[in-house]
C-alpha cells in the first residue's frame, strides 16, 4: 500500500482544532482510498518558544526535510511572543529553506456560501511569490528610540525569483481559463515593480495563448470586488499577494474558507499546506473555528501527493456540507459539527 509521511505542526490558537479536523478527514479518505497517511506531530509553537527559547529546534529544518509534505495550522500568539519572533522563527524559515516559492491560494465560493458580493461568479487562483520581495528580512534600524530614528525594509526581487513565479503562474493560467493578471505597483515603485512588469512582458511573448494584463495593486483590490468575473489567475509579489488573498478569502465567505499550498514545484524539498488564516486569538477558546480552510488545504496536499481521486472526494464532501448550509455562517456551527458533517458526506 502507498504510504505518505506527513509532518504535522498544529502551531498556535485555532491551529490545533482545525488541523485535528483536517487530519480526521484525511485519515477517513485515505482508508477508503487504499493508501496510508502517517503523521509525526511537532509541538512547535509560541508555547514551545516559552518553554525552550526557540520556535523550533536548531535542526528543525533538517528534521522536516525527510517528510513527503508538511501540514501546518497557524503560527503566532502576539500576547505571548512578538509576531516578528514567532513567524521568523518557524513559518517563514520553512517556506524559504524549502524554496516553497509558489504560494497557491484558490478563492471560490463553495455551494451555499453567501459571500459579501452580489455576484456568485467568483473563482480565482492567486499565485503569490513566497520567498523574497518584501519578506526578505533585509533592512534595519538606526538611532533607535531617538527622534532621528530610521527604519528600512528592503524588498529583494531577483530575476530568477520573479521569472520562476511568473512562469508558474502562466502554467496555471493555461490549465484554467487562459487569463493572467500580473499585479505590481510600478507607478510608485521605481525599481522592483518596473522589473516585474518587464519580465511579465518578456514571458507574455512566450505564451501567446495566455491573455496577460498588468494591474496596479490598488486597482486590483477594487477589481476583485467590482469585477471578479473578469479575473482568472492573479500573480503577485509576496506582500501584495498576502493582502489580496485575505481579500479573496473575505469574498469567498471568510478566512475560514481560504486554503493554501506553499509549493516547491520542482519537488526538491517538501511542500507545506496550511489555511490562509492565523491563530484567531479572539475565538480560539470558543470551539467555533471553521475547519473548512484546513480541510481544503489537506485536499491540496493529497493532490500534490498524487492522490487526485481522494482530493476530489474531500472537495466533494466539503461542497456537500456547505450545500446543506453547514459551516456557511461564521460562528453558527461548531468546529466539531462541521467536521462531523464533512465526515458523513465522505461515506
Ligand atoms: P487571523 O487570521 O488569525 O484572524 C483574523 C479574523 O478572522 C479574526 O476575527 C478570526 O477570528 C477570524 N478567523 C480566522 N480564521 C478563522 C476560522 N478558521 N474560522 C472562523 N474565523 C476565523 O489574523 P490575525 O488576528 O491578524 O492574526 C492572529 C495571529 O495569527 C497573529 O500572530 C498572526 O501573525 C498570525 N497569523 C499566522 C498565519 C499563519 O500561520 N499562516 C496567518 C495569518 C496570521
Ligand atoms: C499568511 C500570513 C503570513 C504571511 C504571516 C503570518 C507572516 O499572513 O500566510 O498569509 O504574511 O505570509
Ligand atoms: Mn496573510
Amino acid at each position: 500500500m502507498t504510504s505518505h509521511s506527513i509532518a504535522v505542526i498544529k502551531g498556535d490558537g485555532i491551529g490545533a482544532a482545525v488541523i485535528d479536523a483536517a487530519w480526521e478527514v484525511l485519515q477517513a479518505v485515505a482508508k477508503g482510498s487504499g493508501f496510508a497517511l502517517h503523521d509525526t506531530a511537532f509541538p512547535w509553537s509560541c508555547d514551545h518558544y516559552l518553554e525552550t527559547g526557540a520556535m523550533m529546534p536548531a535542526d528543525g529544518i533538517d528534521t522536516l526535510r525527510r517528510f513527503d509534505a508538511i501540514l501546518l495550522g497557524a503560527v503566532g500568539w502576539p500576547a505571548k511572543v512578538p509576531d516578528a519572533v514567532s513567524l521568523h522563527g518557524l513559518l517563514l524559515p520553512i517556506r524559504k529553506a524549502f524554496d516553497q516559492y509558489a504560494n497557491v491560494r484558490p478563492h471560490r465560493l463553495l455551494p451555499g456560501v453567501q459571500g459579501p458580493l452580489r455576484t456568485d461568479r467568483f473563482d480565482i487562483l492567486c499565485v503569490r511569490e513566497n520567498t523574497e520581495g518584501e519578506y526578505a528580512g533585509a533592512g534595519g534600524r538606526i538611532h533607535v528610540g531617538t527622534p532621528h530614528e530610521v527604519a528600512v525594509e528592503t524588498g529583494i526581487f531577483t530575476r530568477r525569483g520573479v521569472e520562476r513565479i511568473l512562469r508558474f503562474a502562466f502554467t496555471q493560467a493555461r490549465k484554467r481559463r487562459g487569463k493572467l493578471a500580473s499585479v505590481t505597483k510600478s507607478n510608485a515603485q521605481k525599481h522592483s515593480m518596473v522589473f516585474w512588469d518587464e519580465i511579465t512582458r518578456q514571458l507574455a511573448a512566450e505564451h501567446p495563448d495566455v491573455e496577460v494584463t498588468s494591474y496596479h495593486v490598488d486597482a486590483m483590490a477594487a477589481r476583485m470586488v467590482t469585477a471578479p468575473e473578469s479575473l482568472d489567475v492573479v500573480v503577485a509579489s509576496n506582500l501584495f499577494g498576502d493582502i489580496l488573498t485575505d481579500l479573496g478569502a473575505a469574498i469567498q465567505g471568510g478566512l475560514g474558507f481560504a486554503a493554501s499550498a506553499n509549493l516547491n514545484p520542482e519537488r526538491g524539498a517538501p511542500s507545506m499546506f496550511e489555511p490562509v488564516h492565523g491563530s484567531a486569538p479572539d475565538i480560539a477558546p470558543l470551539g467555533i473555528a471553521n475547519p473548512i480552510a484546513a480541510i481544503w488545504s489537506g485536499a491540496m496536499m493529497l493532490e500534490h501527493l498524487g492522490e487526485t481521486a481522494a482530493a476530489e472526494r474531500v472537495m466533494a464532501a466539503l461542497a456537500a456540507t456547505t450545500a446543506r448550509g453547514i459551516g456557511t455562517i461564521p460562528g453558527k456551527d461548531r468546529t466539531n459539527a462541521i467536521t462531523a458533517a464533512v465526515l458523513s458526506a465522505l461515506s
